[in-house]
């Protein structure tokens, strides 16, 4: 297999040469129905699953059990109505054998204002996670965010009702005990990520803003592990991979976008394992699979980050 390699050709003809359960998490955004026509094909909004699902297939073979698939993805509107080919995809990928695990919305927190007579300014994007079956790696900790000012008033008066698990009145099963979260300083994130888009485009029409696959990287993997990205484009998840000291692999049919995108990895220094960033239950994995990276974690000086 091509590891930290930019591999120009039809993602679906390369993967074909990839061995089985070989890759802890894809994160791509493939070509949008129909759109940028002029700069890589559009695929008509009624064929895009036909279009797509063959590509899946392979996903699905090189994904590791444990893996996990974030495709960034958002229908377009076609004679006023949002198409239906997002939702007719994911019914269509759970009759291949994938779990419809998540979704979370990328909130465009710069996206530009507008007026149009029938709806308001398009500010959020989907990201659905799929996976191979209910237990995959996920590093919660790699992602926790500050505990931010509502915590100091809201755990000072703690009630009756949030020292014990208070089970949701919408029986949606997620339950909570609001006192477990009395002296902590980082919580954990819900699925809206605010991100602002990308406003230098890279020479790439369509990238996404680094810190995109930069926060589900850390989330589905640690150090060492293989990440793809089929739809490379400019190399925004190569990059991303590579300062987080993962492997990448990253495919584009363009060779514009794969010289682009080689250029940019080059740039990269490999980051180095951070042991403070991951929770322990990440770290004890990799000690157990791969202990040579604790050896480098544990040895490393100061002069390495330079
Ligand atoms: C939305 S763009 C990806 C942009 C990328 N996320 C970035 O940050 O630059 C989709 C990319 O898919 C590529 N593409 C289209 N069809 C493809 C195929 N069959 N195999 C591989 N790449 C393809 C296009 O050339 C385009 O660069």
């Amino acid at each position: 297999m091509n590891v930290n390699k930019i591999i120009l050709g039809d993602c679906e003809r390369v993967l074909e040469k990839f061995p089985d359960n070989s890759i802890d998490l894809i994160f791509t955004s493939p070509p949008y129905a129909d759109q940028r026509k002029r700069t890589y094909g559009g695929i008509k909004p009624g064929e895009y699953v036909d279009w797509f699902l063959p590509k899946t297939e392979q996903f699905l073979r090189v994904l590791k059990p444990t893996g996990t698939f974030i495709l960034n993805i958002k229908e377009r509107v076609v004679n006023g109505e949002r198409h239906t080919y997002v939702i007719q995809l994911i019914l269509e990928m759970r009759k291949q054998g994938w779990l419809w695990t998540e979704e979370f919305i990328w909130h465009k927190k710069n996206s530009y204002p507008g007026k149009w007579p029938n709806r308001f300014r398009d500010a959020w994007e989907r990201l659905l996670q799929f996976n191979k079956q209910r237990k995959f790696n996920m590093y919660q900790e790699a992602v926790m965010i500050p505990v931010g000012d509502w915590a100091q008033d809201r755990l000072a008066n703690l009630s009756e009702t949030d020292r014990i698990r208070d089970e949701s009145k919408v029986e949606s099963g997620f339950g909570k005990n609001i006192s477990n979260w009395v002296g902590r300083d980082k919580v954990y994130p819900d699925n809206v990520i605010h991100m602002a888009t990308e406003c230098s485009n890279r020479n790439h029409s369509a990238a996404f803003p680094i810190d995109l696959p930069t926060w589900f990287i850390k989330l589905f993997t640690v150090e060492g592990d293989m990440v793809l990205d089929p739809f490379v484009g400019s190399g925004t998840t190569a990059v991303a991979a590579k300062q987080l000291g993962r492997d990448y692999v990253g495919i584009d049919i363009n060779d514009e976008y794969c010289r682009v995108a080689k250029e940019r990895v080059l740039q990269i220094q490999p980051g180095l394992f951070d042991q403070a960033k991951y929770s322990h239950v990440a770290r004890e994995r990799v000690a157990q699979s791969q202990p040579h990276l604790m050896e480098r974690a544990a040895n490393y000086t100061p002069e390495d980050l330079e």
